[in-house]
């Protein structure tokens, strides 16, 4: 047999693991699913989600991976088989549903990135800016282009292996990331009027909150950091049996959090600083940040960088993505890596097309009232993730208990005090609290 690939560092795996967790959910949908939430209140309860229930499934899933070395359903077979591959089968299920549409959004900051250079962002008139965003998604031939072209790359990555092409990409990427944000925000929250987004981003008004709210937080936190599919299991596959991986996920969840944060420090000063609404939806991002742009000296060049920069962070994140899905042909049912990543990544490309063209042509044509982008949306994000989460969870607390134990006993065999507590949270509490919030947001 041939000996599985292995990551080239344990700085490596953090970064290809934060690498997946930072991307689009954090800079494109963080700041809207906070601004259509009340801000503040949303804020506070994603927090407390991430860092319980989110923490709690990223080390299971690592540990998943790690001890089976397997793909996500190959891992549960591997380990228990019965019924529990299913769960592994609807992460591969939800990757080809979330893959459909990011690629579509990842593909719009491409265009943005042609934009910048030729112009075409030079306005800060918000009616300008929307009016320009709403027309090019909703464009039949354009926005299918650059879809086709972020899906190539992702199937060129993927196809490269694990430790040349997705472990180098976010050794450059992350760093990079965090200091243009950090540039970025200097500007915004200096922009007269930014202070009201400061305030509703740091103050929260608790009247607002719904069940829904706590379900969106709880869907944006998996989405964001990756959890509920199984990508965490995959990547934790090609983990060495000597790292340390609870300090690994705990790394890895901070990271993804502090950009979310950053983000939102970053486009909700700017949102009330242009006078645009909050609650815009999936469009805040791409509509104010050229507002920023062009309030800076070398705006364009700002707006080329932060656009190039979003647009790999979001590689980093669909590489994980279609690595889900490749992994399993791959390991399960014999396909070449080449084969398995431009066949599927033909299919999430086809799949990907009625959600672009739900911008436009395909408006008003609605399933369940939602069009089909939101449907992918809703279906991955609100429904699979959450439930793949909780029978994660269950699977390490009641299942493999013991073995998840000793993983991540140290050398001499000592057990930390806090896999007790973690012990509880995957036992108990997330499945609990994943059942409830599923359960109350549908009502509401
Ligand atoms: N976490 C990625 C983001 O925030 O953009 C998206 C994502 C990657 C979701 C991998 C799910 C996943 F398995």
């Amino acid at each position: 047999m041939i000996q599985r690939e292995h990551w080239g560092s344990r700085l490596g795996f953090i970064l290809a693991a934060a690498g997946s967790a930072v991307g689009l959910g954090n800079i494109w949908k963080f700041p809207y699913m906070a601004g259509s939430n009340g801000g503040g209140a949303f804020l506070l309860i994603y927090l407390a989600l991430v860092f319980t229930i989110g923490l709690s499934v990223m080390l299971a899933e690592m540990v998943i991976g790690r001890l089976s070395e397997k793909n996500a359903i190959g891992a549960f077979k591997k380990l228990k088989g019965g019924a529990w591959p299913l769960v592994g089968l609807c992460g591969v299920g939800a990757a080809f549903t979330i893959l459909s549409f990011y690629s579509v959004v990842a593909g719009w900051t491409i265009a943005y990135m042609v934009k910048a250079v030729t112009g075409g962002l030079s306005s800060s008139d918000p009616a300008v800016l929307g009016a320009a965003f709403d027309g090019f998604i909703a464009g039949n031939i354009s926005p299918l282009v650059y879809h086709a072209i972020f899906m190539a790359l992702t199937v060129f990555v993927v196809l490269s292996g694990i430790g040349s092409g997705i472990e180098r990409a976010s050794k450059i990427l992350m760093p990079a990331l965090f200091v243009l944000l950090l540039i970025l925000i200097g500007r915004a929250v200096t922009l007269p009027g930014a202070g009201k987004g400061l305030a509703f981003l740091l103050q929260p008004d608790f009247s607002k909150v719904t069940w829904n709210t706590v379900s969106d937080a709880l869907s944006q936190a998996f989405f964001s950091l990756s959890l509920g599919m199984g990508a965490m299991i995959t990547y934790g596959s090609y983990l060495s049996k000597k790292e340390n991986i609870a300090g690994a996920a705990g790394w890895v969840v901070l990271l993804d959090t502090a950009v979310a944060v950053l983000a939102g420090l970053l486009i909700l000063p700017a949102v009330f600083a242009f006078g645009f609404d909050p609650g815009a939806g999936p469009g805040l991002t791409f509509i104010t940040l050229p507002a920023v742009f062009a309030q800076m000296p070398f705006g364009e060049f700002f707006a080329f960088l932060f656009f190039l920069l979003l647009a790999i962070a979001a590689l980093t994140s669909s590489v994980s993505i279609l690595e889900v899905v490749v992994a399993y042909f791959v390991d399960d049912r014999g396909l070449s890596r080449k084969v398995a990543s431009i066949i599927m990544g033909l299919i999430i490309f086809v799949l990907g097309i009625p959600s672009s063209l739900s911008n436009g042509i395909m408006k008003d044509t609605t399933f369940f009232g939602m069009t089909f982008f939101n449907l992918m949306d809703f279906v991955s994000a609100k429904l699979l993730l959450p439930i793949g989460g909780l029978f994660i969870s269950l699977f390490v607390g009641w299942v493999i208990w013991g073995a998840a134990r000793e993983d991540l006993a140290s050398h001499n065999g000592k057990v930390p005090a806090w896999i007790n507590i973690w012990g509880i949270l995957v036992k108990f509490i997330a499945p609990a609290a994943i059942a409830f919030i599923l359960i109350s947001g549908l009502i509401s």
